[in-house]
C-alpha cells in the first residue's frame, strides 16, 4: 500500500466541470483582479471564521508582511514570535526591517511558551506573534490580556490552522490580525499560492487594503507607499469551491487524528497534548520519539509518505545567522526539530491506510498493532 500526503483530485470533488466552465469565463472574459469572485470569497471567508474584515493577498507570507506594515512596524520595533515556526512567519518580520525575538515553546503542545513570551517584552517591543502550529490552537486569552497590559499588538499566525478554533471561535479573530496561508499544503488550499487577512476593526482593515493595494484610495491617488499583493480573481474562485467542505475535511482530520492516537498508543511515542475546548484543525500530525530518524526511515521504505516539519529551528538557519542566535538557546525547539514526524493526514485518508501506517510503526517498535 501507498499512503500519500495530498490528494487534490479529491479536494476538487468529482465533477469539476461547473469550476472549469467559470475559470474559462473568467479568463476569456478578462475577469483577472479584484473581482466580484474575490470579494465573494472574502465575505464567504469571513462568514466561515465569524469575522467581519476578511482580505485576499497573494500569500501568508505577504498576509504577515502587510498586517506589520498597515501597524506601522518597521526598523527599531520588535515583534516576539516562537522559536519552531516556519521560516516565513521570522521572513515577514524581517522583510519589514523589524527585529524578530524569539522565544522557546512548552513541549507538551509545542505552542509559544507564556512565561517566556511575556518575559521577553521590552521598551521596543511592539508586537506578539503566536503562531497555530500544525493547527493546534493557541490560547489566546491570555496572549491578548498580556499585549494590552503592555499596549501591543497581537498578529495571529494562522497559516496552518484554518478551522480552528477556541471555545467555538476561531483563530485569527482574536488579534487585531490573523493571516492564513492557501498554499497547495494547506487545510484550504488554491491551484498555487494565495493568503488572508482578518482585521479586528474598520480602520485596521482599510489600513490593510492600502498595504496590498499600492497605498491608494482611489485611482492614482497614492496615500501611503504598499505592496501590491492582491488574491488572484481565478485562485479566489476555486477557494471558494473548496470552501464549503472545509469543514467537513477538517472533521475527518480529526477522526483520523483519533484513529492515530488510538492506534499508537502504548508505544514509546508521543504526541501533541490535547486542551479543553480547543478545535484543532490538524493540518499535520505529530509524532515524537527518540528514534525519528530511523522510523522515517522505515516508513519512507514502506511508500508512507512521512515527512519532517520542521528539521532546522529558525535559530539555526542561515538566513538569520547574522542575529547573534547560538545552538542550545531555545532547547526544547531544538529538541523538537530531532524528534517529530508528520505522519500523513488528509481529508479522505482512509482507516485502511491509518491501519497499514499504524501497523508499519509498531512493526519498527517491534510490537503487534493494537487493533
Ligand atoms: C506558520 C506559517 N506561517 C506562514 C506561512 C507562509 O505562507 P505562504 O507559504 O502562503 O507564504 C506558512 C506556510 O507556508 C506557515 O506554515
Amino acid at each position: 500500500m501507498k499512503v500519500a500526503r495530498y490528494n487534490y483530485a479529491h479536494q476538487l470533488g468529482a465533477d469539476i466541470e461547473p469550476l472549469i466552465a467559470d475559470l474559462r469565463a473568467m479568463l476569456v472574459g478578462g475577469r483577472y483582479e479584484l473581482t466580484a469572485e474575490v470579494k465573494q470569497f472574502e465575505a464567504e471567508l469571513a462568514q466561515f471564521l465569524g469575522a467581519r474584515f476578511v482580505r485576499g493577498v497573494n500569500t501568508g507570507t505577504d498576509a504577515l508582511v502587510v498586517a506589520l506594515r498597515a501597524l506601522g512596524i518597521g526598523p527599531g520595533d520588535e515583534v516576539i514570535t516562537q522559536a519552531n515556526t516556519f521560516n516565513a512567519t521570522v521572513g515577514a518580520i524581517t522583510l519589514v526591517g523589524a527585529e524578530p525575538v524569539l522565544v522557546d515553546v512548552d513541549p507538551e503542545t509545542f505552542l509559544i511558551d507564556k512565561k517566556q513570551l511575556s518575559d521577553a517584552i521590552g521598551p521596543r517591543t511592539r508586537v506578539l506573534m503566536p503562531v497555530h502550529l500544525y493547527g493546534k490552537p493557541t490560547p489566546m486569552a491570555e496572549i491578548v490580556a498580556l499585549a494590552e497590559a503592555h499596549g501591543l499588538f497581537v498578529i495571529e499566525d494562522a497559516a496552518q490552522a484554518i478551522g480552528a478554533r477556541i471555545e467555538g471561535q476561531s483563530v485569527a479573530t482574536f488579534g487585531h490580525f490573523g493571516c492564513f496561508s492557501f498554499h497547495p499544503s494547506k487545510n484550504l488550499s488554491a491551484a498555487g499560492d494565495g493568503g488572508a487577512v482578518v482585521a479586528r476593526n474598520a480602520e485596521l482593515d482599510e489600513a490593510l487594503r492600502r498595504q496590498r493595494e499600492l497605498g491608494q484610495v482611489g485611482q492614482n491617488n497614492h496615500v501611503v507607499v504598499g505592496f501590491n499583493t492582491k488574491l488572484d480573481a481565478l485562485q479566489a474562485r476555486i477557494l471558494s469551491w473548496k470552501l464549503p467542505r472545509l469543514e467537513q475535511w477538517n472533521d475527518h482530520r480529526r477522526k483520523a487524528a483519533g484513529w492515530y492516537r488510538e492506534r499508537l498508543a502504548g508505544l514509546p511515542l508521543s504526541f501533541q497534548a490535547r486542551a479543553e475546548g480547543e478545535t484543532h484543525a490538524y493540518h499535520l500530525f505529530q509524532v515524537r520519539m527518540r528514534e525519528r530518524d530511523a522510523l522515517l526511515a522505515h516508513l519512507r521504505a514502506r511508500d508512507i509518505d512521512v515527512v519532517i516539519r520542521y528539521p532546522t529551528p529558525i535559530h539555526l538557519q542561515p538566513a538569520f545567522a547574522g542575529k547573534g542566535w547560538r545552538e542550545g538557546q531555545f532547547p526544547v525547539a531544538e529538541q523538537l526539530a530531532r524528534e517529530l514526524l508528520c505522519l500523513p493526514i488528509r481529508p479522505d485518508i482512509g482507516i485502511d491506510e491509518i491501519d497499514y501506517v499504524a501497523d508499519c510503526v509498531c512493526e519498527f517498535f517491534g510490537k503487534t498493532a493494537r487493533r
